[in-house]
């Protein structure tokens, strides 16, 4: 048996994945103990799910404080350790072509008001002390900002995602939706480690299933959960067994 890891969650929809590892936890399969689940939204049905587990929940509303700034962001309410050129320089995120000045501005607006959020969430975060962040279905992408705060321990990483196909295909918002639409015979999904670019880090575990002839999307989406919710836990023990 590991050490029993503390972990945080984050998600932004049903947390099917946070029940599978909710319940992985109970059952002893995982060495690891759920300190808190956190949410860019209200309305995440998931946010049920922990307190119905006893885990503390809290919520940062992305899209408020996005809508926001949209009237223009005042840079006192940008954190004051947000060093802009250290992030750009890190930011591997693609965000359109940066060559002209709009771009430029777009990728500094994206990177200012997602440090404000972002702060937020490491208000809460950092109030608890964790061995693993797990996203479970959290869908905002994080910024350097935030990743350089949790990973403090050069070459040491603390996040984990999960993406709905096998990268390096796929990566993107809709993994599922990709691979049903480009014709693949096969699906799966990966469990990775956060860095600086969208679902690019070091992979710790993969699933795959067949995609037969007449399934539809819907099929696909549900044959991918039913690996995620084997995948997960079992990235997650192997994280622990690794401490
Ligand atoms: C999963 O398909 C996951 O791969 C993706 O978002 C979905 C979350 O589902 N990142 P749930 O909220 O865990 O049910």
């Amino acid at each position: 048996m590991a050490k029993i890891i503390n972990v945080g969650t984050l998600i932004s929809g049903g947390g099917s994945n946070l029940q599978a590892i909710i319940d992985a936890c109970m059952a002893g399969s995982v060495d690891a103990r759920i300190l808190f689940t956190g949410s860019d939204t209200f309305g995440a049905k998931g946010l049920e799910r922990a307190r119905k587990a006893d885990i503390d929940t809290f919520v940062v509303d992305y899209g408020d404080i996005i809508q926001s700034c949209k009237q223009g962001i005042d840079d006192r309410r940008v954190p004051p350790d947000f060093d802009l050129g250290d992030i750009l320089e890190k930011q591997q995120l693609v965000i359109g072509d940066s060559s002209s000045d709009v771009s430029k501005e777009k990728i500094k607006f994206f990177l200012k008001s997602r440090a404000i959020a972002e702060k937020k969430l490491l208000d809460h975060i950092l109030s608890y002390e964790i061995d693993l962040l797990v996203l479970a279905g959290f869908m905002r992408v994080l910024t350097p900002y935030f990743i350089d705060r949790l990973n403090t321990v050069e070459g040491q990483f603390k996040i984990m995602n999960i993406h709905p196909a096998l990268l390096p295909s796929f990566p993107g918002t809709d993994g599922y939706g990709d691979t049903f639409r480009y014709g693949c015979k096969i699906g799966g999904c990966t469990v990775h480690f956060v860095d600086y670019g969208e679902d690019t880090g070091p992979i710790i575990g993969q699933k795959a299933f067949e995609i037969e002839v007449g399934d539809t999307l819907d099929d696909v989406k549900r044959k991918g959960l039913e690996k995620e919710w084997e995948l997960y836990p079992a990235c997650i023990q192997k994280f622990a067994e690794s401490l």
